[in-house]
């Protein structure tokens, strides 16, 4: 049995938050911004949205996009370091307000490699054939974990949210290979204590390296080469992180995704972001081989390569 994505969906708040409105309120410019990020813009919840407000809206667009009911879900894994509580959890919130009445529900704590930590988890349910549909929501409320007086971390962020269904799909496609790894000596260089903190050089050498490692790892798994890749979604942190992973794949640029300049980095929530981005615009077909790659605090990393479609 082989496991894949059956349904997709996201959510974004409606507030822009641009470059210039920080230079309003931080000493940073547009232009610093632009050049050591790729960002221009994030979106910012409102006071009264919570984080499992914005999950919500992207599951109930995925289940939807699945063709099933709630009840039809066994499984919701919520990837996220900006719970609404520390208890109960996101997915337990989900699971309410779903009316997802047969799932099991726990959340996910890998930072900005949640994502791809809760869907090879998903895989592995689906793949020893004990649960046929699991709900996986990568989403993040950052703004509120953001110290607005720190430069270095308030320019990087930006709330939303992605979900996913991980079910059956016919053979050849679905998800062909994975690696997740972790590395606690790092956790120093990223962690939130009341906020956010990070020492960005050591979080960017760290990132460019296992990025470019994870990706060719994840293809060797799957019996395939640097070639046969046809779309690359990475965790959306920097323009120049992203780009050294599309180097190392030797893709032209029009093959990986970019959404960080509209959303900034919004953790576990840019990958399947990016995805919904990229299959609503067209870009990724049936049978793409797609290579999906995330890193964040702990440290953590994940990746998988999958054969698209149902
Ligand atoms: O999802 C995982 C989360 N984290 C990341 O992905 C972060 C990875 N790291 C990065 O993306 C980059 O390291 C940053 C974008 C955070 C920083 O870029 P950098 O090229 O590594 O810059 P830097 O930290 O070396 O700082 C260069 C200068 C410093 O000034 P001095 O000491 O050289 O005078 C900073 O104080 O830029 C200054 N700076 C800023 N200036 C204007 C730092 N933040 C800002 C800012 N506006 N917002």
């Amino acid at each position: 049995m082989n496991a894949g994505i059956v349904g997709i969906g996201r959510y974004l708040p409606e507030k822009v938050v641009t470059n210039a409105d920080l230079e309003k309120i931080m000493d940073t410019s547009d232009e610093w911004i632009r050049t050591r990020t790729g960002i221009e813009e994030r979106r910012i919840a409102d006071d009264n949205t919570k984080t499992s407000d914005m999950g919500l809206a992207a599951a109930q667009k995925a289940i939807e996009d699945a063709g099933i009911t709630p009840e039809e879900i066994d499984l919701i894994l919520v990837a996220t370091v900006t719970p609404d509580l520390p208890f109960p959890s996101v997915a337990c919130m989900l699971q309410e307000r779903l009316g997802a009445k047969k799932a099991a529900a726990m959340d996910v704590s890998a930072a900005c490699a949640g994502f791809m930590y809760g869907i090879v988890t998903a895989k592995q349910f689906v793949e020893a054939g004990v649960y046929k549909h699991v709900l996986v929501v990568g989403v993040e409320k950052l703004s509120k974990a953001t110290d607005w007086n720190d430069r270095n971390t308030a320019v990087l962020f930006g709330d939303g949210a992605g979900a996913v269904i991980v079910g059956e799909v016919s053979e050849n496609r679905g998800i062909l290979s994975f690696e997740l790894g972790a590395d606690g000596t790092g956790a120093k260089h990223l962690y939130q204590d009341e906020y956010i903190i990070m020492n960005g050089r050591e979080v960017f050498k760290f990132a460019v390296r296992q990025m470019g490692e994870s990706c060719i790892n994840v293809l060797e798994k799957a019996g395939l080469t640097k070639e046969d890749v046809d779309f690359l979604i990475p965790h959306q942190a920097n323009i120049r992180i992203m780009e050294a992973s599309r180097q190392r794949l030797e893709l032209p640029v029009e093959k990986m995704s970019k959404t960080v300049h509209k959303y900034g980095n919004t953790s576990a929530a840019s990958i399947p972001i990016s995805l919904v981005e990229e299959i609503e615009a067209g870009k990724i077909k049936d049978d793409d081989i797609i290579v999906m790659v995330g890193f964040g605090g702990g440290l953590t990393w994940g990746a998988i390569a999958i054969r698209w479609g149902k």
